[in-house]
């Protein structure tokens, strides 16, 4: 046979070969005992298969990871119709923690539209690979998930550190139990307790018809219990795709094990194949300390000592067990908080007060976590805002600026009554406001609308409460975020500026450097953009832009058409360079205000808005103006003249080094 036949031969059988195997390989059912090299998985993270097949998600060394194994091949739905959604898959897996009885975090059967997870940046712990906090909960996720979780975590409803549950869209489930098995043999229900070390196997199965999920646990030496432990009804028409991808995926937090899986069938058009349990491949070994005995007589005294460990191992053990019991109110606590203790508030406290941080009860969300209502024993309302941390960088300082802030006393700021501090989150009590931030009140047609005499109430209290950061504490505070949103209204709907989040202070005497643009977009000054050092006057910028916002009702940057915005601060001096300033009040007011306080809140907002911080008036001046103790310059709104407020409007003079404190580093965490 020539050269040229035989490469001929040889591509009809390679692609004979191939077309045999990929009509063997039907695509939307495969069974794997263990998952050799010619097993169609994807795996990402700290996923490793080892020599025997074995697919290891995780393992005991590294904290805070994640691991993936998906088949690599799509898996068809007909979503056509709800009935030719059924499958069904059964596994076998165990959990090996990295010391007894302390696992972390947990793993889940996926279905899922991606099977790259790993990329689509899902976060580790307690979010199991799943999700991450800004997509957990959405319906566009379109993720089926049955975890096997061996934490609590209270965020998510958790009922205990050994479940099992279905997840749609959320890692809060959609029904969950303990993990159990129902005995045939016996009758009853037996715990079953994932991180035992041995494996479990697990059937899963859906019925498209009769829209029922069910999931049954047991050890590998029981055949399937007749009861399953989850049977729930739900419609996934809404959540499988038509094109979707099944896998495993686990994390580790803080706390690590081991999460293995063994065998694997799956089937879409009918049940899943048994798994043959001889065929798996074994677990590795698990080291086990042995007592050297080579001399006879030491053996005794090896014996003893041996014992005595194993002794104080058992103690150690049960007093972790009791750690771990109690850790639903664990907190950090150091050694140089106790200084600051009247401030400090117990976790159990925060937790009761706000029945244990339940959905419901959220009453704002930030970019740093979420703000929760509640009421103390003393029948106190009080707003819980959990700020979530990963660095300990700074702590310390964060907490002794957060009592100084805490420190701080006027009736126009939101009272900040104390803090919590726990692994990898702050919790900061305030004073509760029963009538929400202004930003809603303006902005929403809730009717009557806000008086004229409310608001101009409002912006006093509000300039006399900046001015107290700015001149009349210990410290100068700079505010950083000053808007609407950030003002909250009291029960008399009094104006109280809250939300220190980005707030930082610094001695009288000192010059800011600050490093990192913070405030928002629209409010911030022109200056601090270019040159990004923050000042008083930078909030000066700011509380014009306030002030102008409260009295036209308008939005510092509104869309006008479908590409142009139109500029709060522009607008209005529009109306003022045409002689009609007074036409740039709110509409919603009818004409019902005092027009000489109209105009001078106008016009001072235009002044403090002024693009130069030299041209803007400080805190002290706007007072005086705001309580008709001064008049405003007369300046034509055309006038090239900077206004003649006095040249002491910066705060800081002089050049020692400033106190910096790192309240940013550890907030915008996670932003
Ligand atoms: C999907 O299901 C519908 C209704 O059962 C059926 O008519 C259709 O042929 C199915 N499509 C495929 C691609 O199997
Ligand atoms: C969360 O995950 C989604 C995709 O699933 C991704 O687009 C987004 O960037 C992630 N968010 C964060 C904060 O990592
Ligand atoms: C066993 O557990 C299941 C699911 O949690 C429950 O519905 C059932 O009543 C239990 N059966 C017995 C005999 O306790
Ligand atoms: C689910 O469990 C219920 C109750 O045991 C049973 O009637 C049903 O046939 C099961 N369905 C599937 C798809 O296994
Ligand atoms: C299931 O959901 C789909 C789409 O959301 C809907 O068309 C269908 O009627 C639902 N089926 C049942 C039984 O609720
Ligand atoms: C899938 O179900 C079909 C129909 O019951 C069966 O013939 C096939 O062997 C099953 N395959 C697997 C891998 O479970």
């Amino acid at each position: 046979m020539g050269a040229a036949p035989r490469s001929f031969c040889f591509c009809v059988l390679l692609c004979a070969s191939f077309i045999f195997s990929a009509l063997a390989q039907d695509v939307n059912q495969f069974i794997y005992h263990g998952f050799n090299e010619d097993a169609q998985l994807q795996r990402d993270g700290l996923a490793s298969v080892h020599s025997n097949g074995l697919l290891q998600l995780t393992n005991t060394v590294s904290p805070q990871q994640e691991g993936h194994a998906f088949y690599r091949l799509p898996i068809k739905f007909n979503t056509s119709s709800s009935e030719s959604l059924s499958f069904s898959s059964n596994f076998v897996f165990a959990i090996v923690p990295e010391l007894l009885s302390f696992s972390g975090q947990g793993m889940a059967f996926v279905i899922s539209p991606s099977k790259d997870l790993g990329k689509a940046e899902a976060s580790p712990s307690e979010y199991l690979g799943l999700f991450n906090a800004s997509n957990n909960g959405q319906s566009t996720n379109h993720i089926l998930a049955i975890e096997l979780d061996t934490v609590q975590n209270l965020d998510f409803d958790d009922i205990d550190d050994n479940h099992v549950g279905i997840d749609v869209n959320s890692l809060i489930s959609h029904e969950s139990a303990p993990a159990a098995y129902f005995s045939d043999r016996e009758g009853m229900n037996k715990t079953l307790e994932l991180i035992i070390g041995d494996p479990i196997q697990i059937w899963i199965s859906y019925d498209g018809a009769e829209k029922l999920l069910n999931v049954t646990l047991a050890p590998m030496s029981i055949p399937k219990p007749t009861k399953p432990l989850l049977s729930r009804a739900i419609n996934l028409s809404h959540i499988l795709l038509e094109t979707m991808y099944v896998g495993f995926s686990a994390s580790t937090g803080s706390l690590k094990s081991s999460h293995y899986v063994l065998g694997w069938s799956f089937n879409r058009s009918g049940p899943a194949l048994n798994l043959d349990i001889s065929s798996l491949p074994r677990l590795p070994h698990l080291p086990r300390p042995r007592a050297k005995a080579n001399d006879k007589p030491q053996l005794k005294l090896v014996i003893s000592v041996s014992l005595i460990a194993i002794l104080v191992v058992l103690i150690t053990i049960g007093a972790a067990v009791y750690i771990v019991r109690n850790k639903r109110y664990e907190e950090v606590y150091e050694d140089w908080e106790r200084e600051y203790g009247p401030q400090r508030f117990t976790y159990k406290d925060l937790y009761k007060a706000t029945k244990g941080f339940k959905d419901k009860d959220v009453i704002g969300r930030g970019g740093f976590g979420k703000v929760y209502r509640g009421v103390l024993a003393s029948n106190v309302q009080i707003a819980v805002k959990k700020v979530s941390h990963d660095s300990k960088q700074g702590i310390k300082e964060f907490v002794a600026e957060l009592v100084s802030m805490g420190r701080l006393r006027h009736r126009n700021l939101v009272k900040l009554r104390g803090y919590c501090r726990r692994k990898g989150e702050f919790l900061l009590v305030y004073d509760y406001m029963p009538n929400g931030s202004l930003d809603k009140i303006l902005h929403t047609n809730i009717k009557p609308c806000l008086n004229w005499y409310q608001r101009f109430r409002i912006i006093r209290g509000v300039a006399s409460g900046l001015l107290y950061l700015h001149e009349d504490w210990e410290q100068v505070v700079l505010h950083r975020d000053i808007k609407p949103a950030n003002v909250l209204l009291d029960a008399d709907l009094n104006g109280k500026l809250g939300d220190f989040g980005l707030a930082r202070l610094y001695d009288h005497d000192t010059i800011p450097q600050t490093t990192k643009l913070v405030g928002t977009f629209g409010y911030m000054d022109p200056e601090l953009m270019r040159t990004g050092k923050a000042s008083t006057s930078t909030d000066v910028y700011a509380f014009g832009v306030f002030m102008l916002e409260v009295a036209s009702g308008r939005r510092p940057v509104e869309q006008q058409g479908s590409m142009e915005t139109v500029n709060l601060v522009d607008w209005v001096c529009d109306y003022w360079k045409k002689g009609a300033i007074l036409d740039a009040s709110d509409s919603r007011l009818e004409g019902t205000y005092e027009e000489k306080q109209m105009e001078l809140v106008l016009k001072l907002g235009l002044f403090c808005s002024h693009p130069k911080p030299e041209a803007r008036p400080n805190m002290r001046q706007v007072m005086q103006y705001l309580d008709g103790d001064a008049t405003l310059p007369d300046i034509p709104p055309d006038s090239t003249v900077i206004a003649p407020f006095s040249a002491s409007n910066d705060a800081f003079s002089g050049n020692s080094s400033a106190t910096m404190s790192t309240i940013d580093s550890i907030l915008t965490v996670g932003r």
